[in-house]
């Protein structure tokens, strides 16, 4: 059976970013930038885009398309024994999309309720107890929350059907569901710049404190955030990539996801922070007193100050919560194909619709825990875990792999000769010493930090039954989804 690939450069252009935009552009990165100095922060993520991220994704991308395979066997094309590094790279792929699910449920309730507003007036409330149904705490478990089961429900038919035809239905889906984030932005930014007070607030996100730039933190948080907004270390990107055809242009495509994804966080700031300069000015309060990250930025503040627009605040609800599940729906579903290219290519008997229909219901199965009252809990430990460990370990053993273990200039080759940029030096430099050390440095600091002071304060039995449990188990899991998927492509 022939494999399939992207009808065009460009659809490989909009999956990739698709999968890379998403919330850590919407909620994480705003954030970041007004904690550690403003534009320094948005110059810093520039430099780390081009010291870290562009060179793992142009190694991701490139030894997908190189080999034609997924993760795995991509990774195993270069040394059998390599292709552990793949199989863990889904695994923690696989964790992810478990609770990924979950925060695009609370999208789509708020999505259905942005018609009447359902949450003007107390949106704090409307978070925790009308839709999460928050329970005391991480040790009580409370039962299924049904509105977000509802949502999850909904949220994996519209995943499950986006990737059920392979290719053939990712395609249209990106086209639709990636340019459409940039135009309601636009929207958003044209609606909130034209009201009182939005000055204020893009002040906090643009004016540069320079001197922030000598602070290690400030470059920790910016290398780790474009790691984590490239969808590095996944195994999605090597799929992606398998999925493009040798003659394809190369690295002028990986420069353009980086780039479409470093607009959307751009944007996404100038929303985000002249919104909250019109809510902080009609409320009379200084703008930093409303300014939040994570669930809160984007479930409690935003949709508050979307509710107290002078006019067509439905509208602007609607919209925003809109462009939210468009930005998390092919994040997701770009963790599934990253999970289903390697079981495709290995049972080509099975089609792409049952495989893709396993995965999901297994998938669907693991993510049951984060739709109860104590959800938003365990997203929050397993989150931080695997994001800060997992991901940093995958990503410094793919450098090493390229850097270190794989003898001769092969991969430079192929790159140079697939691209209309060419890599050499500074490539290697990069990649042999730079981002090694950088990943090994940012290892360290989270684990010193880690018992200097427990994460968000959680007693550290759930700390470790939550979080340090299942990134133990993840190599093994990795051993044993290898013997599984040899044995079927064995044909046993
Ligand atoms: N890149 C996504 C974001 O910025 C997060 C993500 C990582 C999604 C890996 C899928 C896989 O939100």
């Amino acid at each position: 059976m022939e494999r399939s690939s992207w009808p065009s450069r460009w659809v490989f252009i909009l999956a990739a970013i698709g999968s890379a935009a998403g919330l850590g552009n919407l909620w994480r990165f705003p954030y970041l930038a007004y904690e550690n100095g403003g534009a320094a922060f948005v110059i810093a993520i520039i430099i780390a885009n081009f010291v870290i991220g562009i060179p793992l994704l142009l190694f991701e991308v490139g030894i997908g398309q190189m080999k034609q395979k997924g993760a795995p066997d991509a990774l195993g094309a270069i040394k059998p024994i390599f292709r552990y590094i793949g199989w863990l790279a889904l695994v923690f792929g696989f964790i992810v999309l478990s609770y990924y699910m979950s925060v695009m449920a609370w999208g789509i309730d708020y999505l259905g309720s942005a018609f009447t507003l359902a949450w003007a007036g107390n949106s704090q409330d409307f978070f925790f107890n009308t839709v999460l149904q928050i329970s005391s705490g991480v040790n009580d478990i409370g039962g299924i929350s049904w509105p977000v089961f509802a949502g999850f429900l909904f949220a994996w038919a519209l995943v499950y059907f986006s990737v059920w035809k392979g290719v053939k239905s990712v395609s249209p889906v990106v086209k639709v569901t990636v340019t459409l984030p940039f135009v309601i932005l636009l929207l958003l930014i044209f609606r909130a710049v034209t009201l009182p007070g939005a000055m204020e607030g893009l002040k906090l996100f643009f004016v540069p404190e320079w001197g922030a730039l000598l602070n290690p933190k400030l470059w920790l948080a910016a290398f780790s955030q474009v790691f984590f907004s490239l969808s590095i270390a996944f195994g999605i990107m090597i799929a992606y990539g398998s999925l493009k055809p040798h003659s394809e242009e190369l690295g002028g495509s990986v420069l353009w996801v980086a780039a479409g994804n470093f607009l959307v966080s751009l944007l996404s700031g100038i929303a985000v922070f002249g919104t909250l300069g019109y809510m902080a000015h009609i409320q009379n309060i200084p703008v930093a007193d409303v300014v939040a990250g994570g669930p809160g930025l984007a479930f409690v503040v935003l949709p508050l100050a979307l509710s107290l627009l002078p006019t067509l605040a439905i509208i602007f609800s609607v919209l925003y919560f809109i462009m939210f599940a468009s930005l998390a729906i092919d994040s997701a579903f770009s963790l599934l194909e990253g999970f289903a290219i390697p079981f495709r290519d290995r049972m080509p008997h099975l089609s792409t619709k049952k495989v893709a229909l396993i995965i999901s219901i297994i998938v669907a199965m693991a993510g049951i825990p984060f739709t109860t009252k104590a959800g938003l809990y365990y997203l929050d430990i397993i989150d931080h875990f695997v994001v800060n460990y997992g991901l940093v370990i995958v990503g410094l053993l793919e450098v090493l792999v390229v850097g270190w273990l794989w003898r001769g200039s092969e991969f430079q080759k192929y790159v140079n000769a697939h691209s209309k940029i060419k890599i050499g030096r500074v490539f290697n430099i990069l990649v042999k010493a730079v981002i090694p050390l950088f990943l090994t440095f940012l290892l360290v600091w989270n684990i010193i930090n880690e018992f200097k002071t427990p994460y968000e304060g959680y007693p550290t039995s759930a700390l470790i039954g939550i979080g340090v449990v299942p990134l133990i188990l993840a190599p093994l899991v990795a051993l044993i989804l290898d013997k599984v998927a040899t044995r079927w492509n064995n044909g046993e």
